[in-house]
């Protein structure tokens, strides 16, 4: 096990680019694990690039980049330093594929490597890198990017992480690697793995590159056992990520129930036991409604070594949010509480995902239904294998009539949202399609009204600071 004293309080990964390096610094510098978020990280870098890259950061990172030619050739390919003209959509890159492009996966790579590197940026602070499982085909060279910038942990939810601890240890050594791709409908006898071969980009080769130390997010024990056991190389510790967090959650276990309003429902079968969890001898984080005043005392009555909280950073000053959606989350909130679904149809994962009721975005079903169906980031598509044999990508958010002719059934449609436009959207990256603007969609988790204590009296913003003051129980604030 690792020696590292990790702090109590993990501010959460959140994607796409709501925990972005700035919010990441903050946290670390105060003493913190700062996570940014890695999900899209390549769309992020460019859409940031053809925004004018304001502030220069893009730019002062690339330049710091091992890969001084692949930096170079993207700055010259996608950088607008006036902006895009008003209305112009942004510049897409070809949709991942199992054999990608050389110029895509050194995107991936460089995304990778600048929103780490500029989280550490002139300071000894620990920083993190979230990942999630179900979008395997970036993983490994966002991974090997954040790695050339010196990444501490790295955390990963929504799937089983079985293969990235041995995937770290390789890309350590500049060693060729591979993860499993979850193929659906596959009649393979083997399994379809995504691989990654460091040695073609040979800039950087003599680099030594440290391990980050790795957590897997998991809502059950079994999982733990099953990490702790399994996994193809060290961890370090878990963070247990409970139903309240925001984003995705884990499906409840056993049969499928749902409140009135159709919720799922979860039961005493998804609740941890922390005392077994200890046992196994990792530090353990916990996640998902802790993010408040007595959140991190409970914790360590459980046994945790602390606390990771996302909600609360995602509305503070650093965090990605476009100052839109956090104005009008305010407003909303002024006005009394704000509701949360757990949606269980609005992820084409197919895994809960909370949605926050927010006017003018994709949570009112009007504007839901007014949109026109496009699939073009494309990072939750799953893979499917076609009677041929090849594999094929489809996504339940895409067009109805494309889904249903490679095989997905129409009913898996209703009520799908494309999170990857409406989470960019969500950050001011939003696309312009021939429709229109791209509406945001906000995930939070149920404690959200927690924020209106950070809030105060006078509804002014809040520092990243301020959480970790609120959560330590250091600050003034309520
Ligand atoms: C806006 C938002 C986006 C999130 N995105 C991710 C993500 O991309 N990956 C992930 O592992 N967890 C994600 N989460 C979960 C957080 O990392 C964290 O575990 C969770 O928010 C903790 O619960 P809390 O919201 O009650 O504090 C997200 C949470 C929020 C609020």
């Amino acid at each position: 096990m690792d020696t590292h004293e990790w702090p109590p309080i993990i501010q959460g990964g959140m994607g796409i680019g709501v925990s972005n390096w700035l919010l990441a610094r903050s946290v670390s510098q105060a003493g913190q694990l700062g996570v940014v978020s890695g999900t899209g990280i390549d769309s992020v870098l460019l859409r940031r690039l053809q925004d004018g890259d304001r502030g220069g950061h893009m730019l002062r990172a690339l330049a710091a980049a091992p890969w001084p030619k692949m930096a170079q050739s993207l700055v010259d390919r996608f950088y607008l330093p006036n902006g895009r003209t008003p209305g112009k959509p942004y510049a897409r890159l070809p949709l991942w594929t199992l054999n990608p492009h050389k110029f895509r996966t050194m995107f991936a790579m460089l995304g990778g490597f600048v929103e780490v590197w500029l989280a550490k940026e002139k300071h000894s602070g620990l920083v993190g890198l979230n990942l999630l499982t179900k979008v395997t085909l970036p993983t490994l060279p966002i991974l090997y990017g954040a790695m050339h910038a010196r990444v501490d942990a790295v955390l990963m939810g929504a799937g089983i992480p079985r293969e990235i601890p041995g995937a770290l240890d390789d890309l350590a050594q500049h060693h060729a690697t591979q993860i499993r791709a979850d193929v659906v409908e596959s009649t393979a006898k083997s399994p379809t793995w995504v691989h990654f071969d460091p040695s073609i980009w040979r800039e950087q080769r003599t680099r030594d590159l440290p391990r980050p130390a790795f957590f897997p997010i998991i809502g059950a024990n079994s999982l733990a056992l099953l990490m702790a056991k399994k996994a193809t190389g060290s961890i370090q510790g878990f963070v247990i990520e409970e139903p309240r967090a925001g984003g995705h959650n884990a499906p409840p276990r056993g049969p499928k129930r749902f409140d009135a309003e159709g919720q799922p429902l979860y039961s005493e079968r998804d609740q941890v036991d922390y005392a077994a969890l200890s046992r196994l001898g990792y530090p353990f984080w916990l996640a998902g409604g802790f993010g408040r005043a007595n959140g991190l005392r409970e914790a360590w009555g459980h046994g945790a070594r602390g606390i990771q909280v996302g909600t609360l950073f995602a509305y503070c000053q650093e965090s990605g949010l476009s100052t839109d959606v956090k104005t009008v989350l305010g407003r909303t909130l002024a006005q009394g509480p704000v509701e949360v679904f757990t949606d269980p149809l609005a992820s084409p994962t197919g895994f809960p995902f909370k949605v926050a009721q927010i006017p003018g975005t994709l949570s009112d079903p009007d504007l839901y239904a007014k949109r026109t169906r496009i699939c073009d980031v494309g990072y939750l598509r799953d893979m499917y294998m076609t009677p041929t044999g090849t594999i094929g990508f489809r996504c339940a958010s895409e067009p109805v009539e494309d889904y249903v002719r490679k095989g997905g059934a129409a009913q898996d449609t209703i009520n799908r949202k494309c999170l990857c436009n409406g989470l960019m959207a969500a950050v001011g990256y939003g696309q312009t399609q021939p429709s229109g603007p791209e509406l945001p969609i906000i995930t939070t988790g149920d404690g959200l009204t927690e924020i209106a204590a950070l809030l105060g009296s006078t509804g002014t913003s809040y520092s990243a600071r301020d959480v970790i003051h609120y959560l330590l129980g250091t600050s003034d604030n309520p």
